[in-house]
Order: C-alpha cells, then structure tokens, then sequence
C-alpha cells in the first residue's frame, strides 16, 4: 500500500491520519501515549487568543508540552484579526516548539460562537479570511484551519475552502457537519471530498471515523491529502496500531479486555502522577469509561469506576476488579 505523506510546509506527516483536538481528552498525557502508538500529528486543546495575551494560566497549561510530543499544532479562537495575530506571532517563536498555528473554526459550543469564535466565523467569510490573512502575516510557521462545513447548511462548502486557499491557508481540516447540526446526523464525506478535490491546499477530511480501515480507505481511494480521527481514538490509543499493522500488510492484534485495561491503566497512573490524585481522579473518570466500550458488563464497570475515591481503587479495578463484570 502507498499512501502519500500529507505535506504541511517542510513537515511530512506520515501515515497521512492525524488525532484530532478535543478539549478535556487530548491533554499532554493522551497525547503522548497517542504518539507511543504511532500518532504522527496532534493538536493541543483550543486556547483563546485574548486569554493568551492576558497571560491567563489556563492558556499555559495547555501550551506546555514535551519534547516528544511533537508534531505538535496549536490550536487557537478568536474573532479579531488583530489579537488572533498577535497571539500567533507570540506562539510561532521557535521556543515554543509549535510545528503550526491552527484556527478554529468549527467549534459550536454558544459560548464561543455567541462572541463570534469558532463555528460563528463561517457566518462571516470575509472576516474569516482577515483573520486568516492576519495570522499568516505575523506567524512564521503554516497556518492551517479546522472548520465545519458551514453554519447552517453546507451549500457554501466549497466556496468556503476556495476563500480559504486563496487567504493563503497551508491545510484546511473539513469536519463533514454544519455547526447547527452539532454532532447529530452523519457526516458529509461528499462535501468534504468535493472541497478537497477543488482546491489546491491540502484538504483532510474528519468525521465519524471509526476504525484505522476506514481512515485507510478514505486516504487510499479519495481525494483529502489526510484524515483527522477524533472520538474513535478516545479510550483506543491501539487505533494507531492498528493503522502501523495495516499498512505493514499485518492483521491488527484483537484489543482484548486484559489489553483495555492494562492501558487505561497506565493512562490513569500517568494522569495522577503529573496532576495529583485529585485532579487525576476527576479527569480520568470520563476518560476511562471510552476503554471499557465494547467490553461486557461496560455499563457496571463504568458505575463502579465513578463511584470510586481514591487512586487505589480504582487501581484494583482496573487490575483484577473488572473481571467480576465479565
Ligand atoms: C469532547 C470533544 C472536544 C472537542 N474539542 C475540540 C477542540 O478543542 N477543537 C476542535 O477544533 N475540535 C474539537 N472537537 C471536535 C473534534 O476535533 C472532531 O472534529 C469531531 O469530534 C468529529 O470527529 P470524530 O467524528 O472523528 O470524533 C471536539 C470534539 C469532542 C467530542
């Protein structure tokens, strides 16, 4: 199988399927546990470009990251050119370690868009491509763009990616789904894969995928240059295995019970050991109900899991304990 890298600037991403930002999952931990897998490409959580000039501690948390770590995009919000600018420049110094500044511009939580951020600039193209025009100006590293298909239908999709290209985006990551719709109905791979053969930027598709096959297959027999992956990867850092074996003509190993909970495992211990048992204990409860997904008695296990207190137990939980479930 030959899969082309995606190119962005001097890097080479390869495999071409890249972990998708999501806010309270895709932390330093999971990501560098996504990277031991073989994730070739992250992004950081959403920062707010005005919060990263106040000097808010929250933006420095999400910065920060390891060495390892890297590729590494970091993902910024706004609705002015001139401070989205200013924190650009700010994060392309090269101690920073970005490898690219990326855009949001798809995500439709209200109290993001209700101050135009995120999905609400695809209601204003034109101020969309100032602020992509802006950060490319002050940034020396690729400017990229993760955005929906539109605001409240599709039907400007592609005229969307072709403003985009010509603003001067480096690659525009295409979630198949409007902003109004949410997460519900399916996403739009057509659109997506319509945009992606008309431009002449590098366009990667996202949603719905949900295992390394179908990421495979969308990046073998279409036109996206990449594909993003986002919830199918939460609780299953072995989808980047899965993905290594396929492309070495390998069947993937079966992500067995014993294998889940060995890794949420060392997913939990990781998070408490870099954020305290209280911190650590609060984060991991939504995160280690994805690795219990298709395990029998996932519902109890996933009961038993948040009434737990202290590190310990759920420790024996995720040792011995779980079993009692199966
Ligand atoms: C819990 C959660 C948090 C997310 N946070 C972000 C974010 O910070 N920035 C962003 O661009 N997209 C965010 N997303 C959207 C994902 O990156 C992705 O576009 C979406 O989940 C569709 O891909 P999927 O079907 O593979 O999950 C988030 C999604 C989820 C489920």
């Amino acid at each position: 199988m030959t899969i082309p890298p995606l190119k962005l600037g001097s890097l080479e991403i390869w495999p071409p399927v890249v972990s998708a930002p999501m806010a309270g999952y895709t932390g330093g931990v999971y990501r560098e546990i996504l990277r031991e897998h073989g994730c070739p490409y992250s992004y950081t959580e959403m920062v707010s470009a005005k919060g990263l000039l106040h000097g808010g501690d929250d933006s420095q948390e999400i910065l920060s990251h390891r060495d390892e770590d890297r590729p590494l995009a970091v993902q910024i919000f706004g609705y002015e050119a001139e401070s989205m600018a200013k924190a650009a420049a700010m994060l392309s110094e090269d101690d920073r370690g970005f490898a690219a500044i990326d855009i949001n511009m798809g995500c439709p939580a209200r109290k993001i868009t209700s101050q135009g951020s995120g999905g609400a600039l695809l209601k204003n193209v034109s101020l969309a491509c100032d602020i992509l025009r802006a950060v490319k100006e002050s940034s020396k590293l690729p400017v990229t763009v993760k955005a929906r298909l539109g605001w409240a239908d599709s039907s400007g999709a592609v005229e969307f990616a072709k403003a985009m290209a010509d603003a001067g985006v480096d690659m525009l990551v295409f979630h198949g789904r409007t902003v109004s719709q949410g997460y519900s109905g399916k996403a739009d791979w057509r659109t997506i894969e319509e945009a992606a053969s008309e431009v002449p930027v590098p366009v990667v598709g996202n949603g719905d995928i949900t295992t390394a096959k179908e990421a495979l297959d969308r990046v073998e027999n279409g036109p996206c240059a990449g594909v993003m992956v986002g919830r199918a990867i939460l609780g299953n850092p072995v989808f980047f295995d899965e993905l290594v074996a396929l492309l070495r003509g390998e069947e993937p190993e079966d992500y067995t019970g014993e294998r889940k909970m060995s890794l949420a495992k060392e997913h939990f211990m990781r998070s408490i050991e870099r954020y305290g048992e209280r911190r650590g204990l609060l984060e991991m409860r939504k995160q280690l109900v994805f690795y219990f997904r298709g395990m029998r008695g996932a519902a109890r296990l996933r009961e038993a899991v948040l009434k737990e207190k202290s590190a310990e137990a759920v420790v024996r939980l995720l040792d011995e304990g779980w079993r009692a479930f199966q």
